[in-house]
């Protein structure tokens, strides 16, 4: 794992951001595999400015994103669907029809893991940009998840819940389900590019990096993968430093 230490979030949002342009110039029909949380948000930002401002193109860019809420529609201001949209995909050039993300009301959820996992093996991602939760998940796969799991619905750990309500009027509002990647799809990607800041994710990011492999700690399967980059702050960095 190659591991890039930045001072602040600024600077590991503009270091994300370089990464994923390079893949989009050397292929303009990359597969970007993309992640929701407040992580991320920075790249977002900085995709759409630079897009604006050098044009960059997302026309033929086609994405896949790692998780939805159960039971949350696309309209739903809380799913993952309208957080893509509004943070990313409207300030872009990019056609919706190649933005993909598991339906979170779909009245039959095992076929609708079925056709991701199929969709997922046709768009193999160039780049997986990834966060990680407190307790070190990755998607929506918590502590336990097999490493040969793929596309499912989850049950949310505990902490997620807690850690996530902050977007929710009250706790009760959170769904304790969602779809989620699996691990298998997370690892088949070409790239990993996994972002972390804050304190808060220091344990996590210790556990991921120095600690074993074990489905304990679902993100540590990274180490195992050929090509991933961890990018984050000093504050997330500080226990591996
Ligand atoms: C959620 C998402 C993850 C995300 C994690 C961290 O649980 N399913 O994909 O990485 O939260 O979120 P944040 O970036 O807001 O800390």
């Amino acid at each position: 794992m190659k591991i890039i230490v930045t001072k602040n979030y600024e600077e590991m949002s503009a270091e994300a951001f370089r990464l994923v342009k390079e893949v989009v110039k050397e292929n303009p029909e990359a597969v970007l595999g993309l992640a929701t949380g407040s992580t991320p948000l920075g790249l977002y930002a900085e995709m759409i400015r630079d897009h604006r401002e050098n044009g960059t193109s997302y026309r033929r860019v086609r994405t896949v994103n790692l998780d939805e809420y159960e039971g949350l529609p696309a309209s739903d201001e809380r799913s993952y669907a309208y957080f893509m949209r509004h943070n990313l995909f409207d300030g872009l050039d990019i056609e919706l029809k190649n933005t993909h993300i598991e339906d979170g009301t779909a009245a039959a959820p095992e076929a609708e893991c079925a056709r991701y996992n199929a969709l997922l093996s046709v768009l193999r991602q160039d780049i997986q940009v990834l966060g990680i939760g407190s307790n070190g998940h990755i998607a929506f796969n918590e502590p336990g998840t097999p490493f040969d799991s793929v596309t499912r619905v989850v049950t949310l750990a505990e902490s997620t819940v807690r850690d996530n309500s902050r977007l929710f009027d009250r706790i009760e509002d959170v769904p304790r389900r969602a779809f989620s990647m699996g691990l298998r799809n997370i690892m088949n990607a070409r790239r990993v590019l996994l972002l972390a800041n804050g304190e808060k994710k220091a344990k996590a990011v210790y556990g991921m990096v120095r600690g074993e492999v074990t489905e304990q700690l679902p993100a540590s399967i990274l180490q195992r993968h050929a090509d991933c980059i961890l990018v984050c702050d000093e504050a997330a960095a500080r226990l591996i430093s």
